[in-house]
């Protein structure tokens, strides 16, 4: 059986980028299989309670999910060019995915979106955690995945649009891709992946003989 250690190393950011005019075929995931996946992100630790009522659903998660089936992605696709900002690859996702879950979250009540607070930062590192969870619960069911910023996703007039609340603030656009990816479909990696370093680079245990104790 694999380790969480094996499903997160095999997790691996992968953009698939073909002709918006020619999207995959196939049915996508089907919503019983991206539901499941939806139930493990929520195992997600948060540490802040969102206040009831911040969004209407009284749910105390500082993140929300957004979740577009495949044919919900094609549909979406060619409206994004009605919007402000330019849709510029995500089209070329929305046509090769299976299926794409918009991952937000909800700055404390009386913040705007990106003040700087404890509370802020604790609300983002729970939807950081549960988008991970998700990475991780797809990987486990051979589903690839890309962790993408969201590009136009991420604008206030898009995220209305889909009917998420007004103070919710994109995290993450997860892409899920399909298990036969055509040979002639471009596709890139993530551009950090090959500069990983092992955790001796950034990681130490800390030796207390090494320190006196501290003064008063
Ligand atoms: C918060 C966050 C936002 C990201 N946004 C993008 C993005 O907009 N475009 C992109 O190409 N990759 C994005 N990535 C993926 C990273 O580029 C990728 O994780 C990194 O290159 C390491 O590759 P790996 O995931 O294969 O290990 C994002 C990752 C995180 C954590």
């Amino acid at each position: 059986m694999d380790t969480i250690a094996d499903i997160a190393a095999r997790r691996r950011t992968l953009k698939l980028l073909p002709d918006p005019a020619s999207p995959l075929r196939g049915d996508g995931l089907d919503r019983e299989t991206v539901d499941a996946l939806i139930a493990a992100t929520g195992w997600a630790p948060f540490h802040r309670a969102c206040p009831a009522g911040r969004d209407g659903t009284a749910a105390p998660e500082p993140w929300r999910v957004h979740a577009l089936d495949k044919p919900a992605c094609l549909a979406l696709m060619p409206r994004l060019d009605a919007f402000a900002r330019p849709p510029a690859k995500i089209s070329n996702m929305l046509a090769a995915a299976d299926a794409m879950l918009l991952i937000t979250w909800l700055p404390e009540e009386g913040s705007e979106d990106w003040a700087a607070s404890d509370i802020n930062m604790e609300h983002i590192a729970a939807a950081g955690a549960a988008i991970q969870t998700l990475l991780l619960a797809a990987t486990e069911q051979g589903i690839g995945s890309y962790w993408s910023s969201g590009g136009c996703l991420a604008s206030r007039e898009v995220l209305r649009y889909l009917g998420a609340e007004e103070g919710e603030v994109l995290l993450g656009a997860v892409f899920l891709w399909p298990a036969d990816i055509p040979g002639d479909v471009e596709a890139a990696p993530g551009k950090l992946r090959a500069r990983r370093t092992p955790a001796a680079k950034w990681a130490r245990w800390v030796d207390m003989h090494d320190r006196d104790a501290p003064s008063r």
